[in-house]
């Protein structure tokens, strides 16, 4: 334990350890905080037995907003301030290939908020499957944009030419399709393109442009007593759907998000700056352990025991029964602590520690 540099604070910050929590299932359920979580986090800001204050962050899959919105819409839930420099999205990493990329197709979210995201990121011509249902109707025959989608919609004909001029370079699913069946004829279209070229299909369907989803939950937790479908889902039927019309070819989209080892690096980096930032910590100094608190075996939970395997220090795994994993049913990856809520979980990394 050290002595904190926020006057304000006017607390201890424990200096070897954190905490890293994933939203849906965990803190949230439907838009609703799940009510331990508004407690859990009054614990980690200093309401517990020793008066200590332990960074945390936020990682979670979902997306379709600015950071900055998705905290504000945190801070509300949970009764606290969250700032983005404590948070991670799917789509967060994506950023990273702004420069990469000229043409991009981005799908998902709620009317054009996703290319408002990609062009936030700097990416630099983002067309999306509005545009392409506007210059064809075709496209999709059972897909009749409203006149408010068509008027959001760009004009990719505007300038003349016609739509096999267009070639995207990559595909971006930044959250999730609000229409799956045109999401996966217009992902499919590309993806059996010449190259990318928009209305022509290859002979070889072996050069289509990369796909990159933002994450691959098949499923998540959302108000719904069961769990709801999820992007992996989407995903699946892209590359089993394209297998079938292409010969057998085989499709290899990419995922990241959990429990890809990169997304927790990115969270590591974020979490030492965090703690620099906030707590007055030193940058360089890892804590010795992070426990991470989520609901998915197949993401949380996997992702943090590999991520153990690959750094000194320690990642350590809570599971919760809150939301997509089962109570009662064996976890297809193993935790190293299943708890009820994450307000136990919270109890247990603090008692563990203190
Ligand atoms: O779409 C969101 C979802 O798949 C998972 O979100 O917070 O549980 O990682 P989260
Ligand atoms: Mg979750």
């Amino acid at each position: 334990i050290t002595a904190p540099i926020t006057p304000a604070a006017g607390q201890d910050v424990a200096d070897n350890f954190a905490f890293a929590f994933d939203i849906d299932g965990v803190l949230v359920r439907g838009g609703q905080p799940i009510p331990e979580a508004i407690e859990a986090m009054k614990v980690l800001n200093g309401e517990n037995e020793w008066g200590v204050r332990v960074p945390y962050i936020f990682l979670t899959n979902g997306g379709g907003k600015f950071e900055t919105e998705r905290c504000q819409d945190l801070s509300k839930q949970l009764e606290i301030d969250v700032s983005p420099g404590q948070f991670i999205c799917g789509h967060t990493p994506m950023r990273e290939f702004a420069d990469h990329y000229g043409t991009v197709l981005v799908i998902g979210g709620e009317g054009e908020k996703c290319r408002d995201v990609a062009e936030s990121y700097g990416f630099k011509d983002v067309i999306t499957p509005g545009d392409i249902l506007r210059a064809n109707a075709h496209t999709a025959p059972f897909r009749k944009l409203t006149e408010i989608e068509h008027n959001n919609a760009r004009d990719l004909l505007a300038r003349g030419g016609t739509l096999s001029d267009i070639v995207v370079e990559a595909v971006f699913v930044f959250a999730d399709s609000r229409d799956w069946a045109s999401d996966l004829q217009i992902i499919l279209d590309i993806a059996q393109s010449k190259g990318g070229r928009l209305e022509t299909r290859s002979e070889t369907f072996d050069e289509g442009p990369p796909i990159y989803f933002s994450h691959g939950d098949v499923l998540w937790s959302a108000a719904h007593e069961h769990a709801r479908l999820g992007m992996g889902a989407l995903r699946k039927i892209v590359e089993t759907v394209f297998e079938d019309t292409s010969g057998g070819r085989k499709l290899t989209t990419h995922a990241f998000g959990k429990p890809q080892v990169s997304t927790f690096e990115f969270a590591t980096r974020l979490l030492q700056q965090w703690r620099a930032t906030q707590h007055g910590l030193v940058e360089s100094e890892p804590p010795a352990t992070v426990y991470f608190v989520g609901d998915t075996p197949e993401s949380d939970i996997r992702g943090t025991n590999a991520m153990n395997e690959t750094t000194e220090n320690e990642w350590y795994s809570i599971l919760v029964k809150t939301g997509v994993y089962q109570a009662g049913t064996v976890p297809k990856y193993t935790p190293r602590k299943l708890v009820d809520t994450v307000l136990d979980a919270v109890h247990h990394g603090i008692r563990r520690e203190m």
